[in-house]
């Protein structure tokens, strides 16, 4: 069209207005054919659409649900049975001082209790800690007893990693200090938790053992859930115990006087107890799991199986 337009300057004056009419005419028609085009193939989408038939009966695209990891689940679990309790949730830093770690503990720096432990250090003095124990220093020097708190957080030592060991782990330390509290709170304290999480048939018995912090101290067993105490399960030796009919499930003890000395307790006017229990111990047996590395692997149809 710009082209003959262009061409019209080529026409005799007089032939000019007409040429121009004609032209313009031409455009006109040109452009209501195309919008007329442009209207029909809309329409027909429009149409097409309308008449389209939806299935509303399907099933959707289902949306991702999120799940709560296992051992937040038992760290969860626990923490609202002793909140019931009365006791008070604290946490503390992964990043903890030396002294606080071994020292204020009864661990010196020559105890052979350090071996296995000493771990991830960040400076001479500052360590990852290696277990929640030294929250029980923290809390007692924050306040004076009574007191009856639990801490869940982050552990780690160097260990290599297998079926059974990870060098980030969690715990979970109980402490009660108070002027009559002996072994039988924790005992029952104990018990019930095990109770909460596994059912009215759990027991809880303590086995002699040594931690440098507590004295007299034990190791806490609790009836194996995989086979409810008997050993076995139809017929064959219960893999969840190997046949004794408990388990293990982390370590308790009174407060040794060394440690209620450091704080500025009086040994002879307050006593306590404290204990530590292991989350993955008690997720792996809660969910029959074998491998302990399944929890870091961040394998959704694991992960999902506990939402
Ligand atoms: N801290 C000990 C450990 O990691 C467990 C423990 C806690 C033992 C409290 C006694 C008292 O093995």
């Amino acid at each position: 069209m710009t082209a003959i337009r262009r061409g019209i300057g080529a026409l005799a004056p007089e032939e000019r207005p007409n040429a121009g009419k004609v032209i313009n005419a031409a455009v006109e028609r040109m452009e209501a054919a195309l919008a007329g085009a442009i209207d029909k193939l809309g329409n027909a989408q429009l149409e097409a659409q309308l008449s389209e038939t939806i299935d509303v009966t399907l099933p959707g695209a289902p949306a991702r649900i999120g799940s709560i990891h296992p051992i937040r689940r038992v760290m969860r679990d626990i923490g609202s049975y002793f909140t019931r309790l009365g006791f008070a949730v604290l946490q503390g830093p992964e990043i903890e001082t030396d002294a606080n770690n071994f020292d204020a503990l009864n661990i010196p720096a020559d105890h052979p209790a350090r071996e296995g432990l000493d771990s991830f250090y960040l400076r001479p003095d500052l360590v990852l800690r290696t277990h929640t124990s030294p929250m029980q220093v923290r809390a007692m020097r924050e306040s004076g007893p009574p007191i009856a708190i639990i801490v869940p957080g982050k552990a780690y030592r160097r260990d290599a990693v297998d079926a059974r060991h990870l060098y980030q782990f969690h715990q979970i330390e109980g402490l009660m200090i108070g002027t009559d509290i002996h072994f039988g709170h924790l005992k029952g304290v104990l018990t019930g938790m095990m109770r909460e999480l596994f059912g009215p048939q759990q027991e809880v018995r303590f086995r002699p053992s040594f931690f440098p912090f507590t004295e007299p101290s034990a190791e806490i067993d609790t009836t194996c859930p995989g086979c409810a105490g008997t050993g076995h399960r139809a017929e064959t030796t219960c893999r969840t115990c190997g046949g004794s009919g408990w388990i293990e499930i982390g370590g308790s003890g009174m407060v040794h006087p060394n440690v209620l000395r450091t704080v500025g307790y009086d040994p002879e006017r307050v006593a306590g107890w404290a204990f530590g229990v292991g989350p993955e111990r008690l997720a792996m047996v809660r969910y029959e799991m074998n491998d302990i590395r399944d929890f870091v692997e961040n394998t959704p149809s694991f992960l999902e199986q506990t939402s």
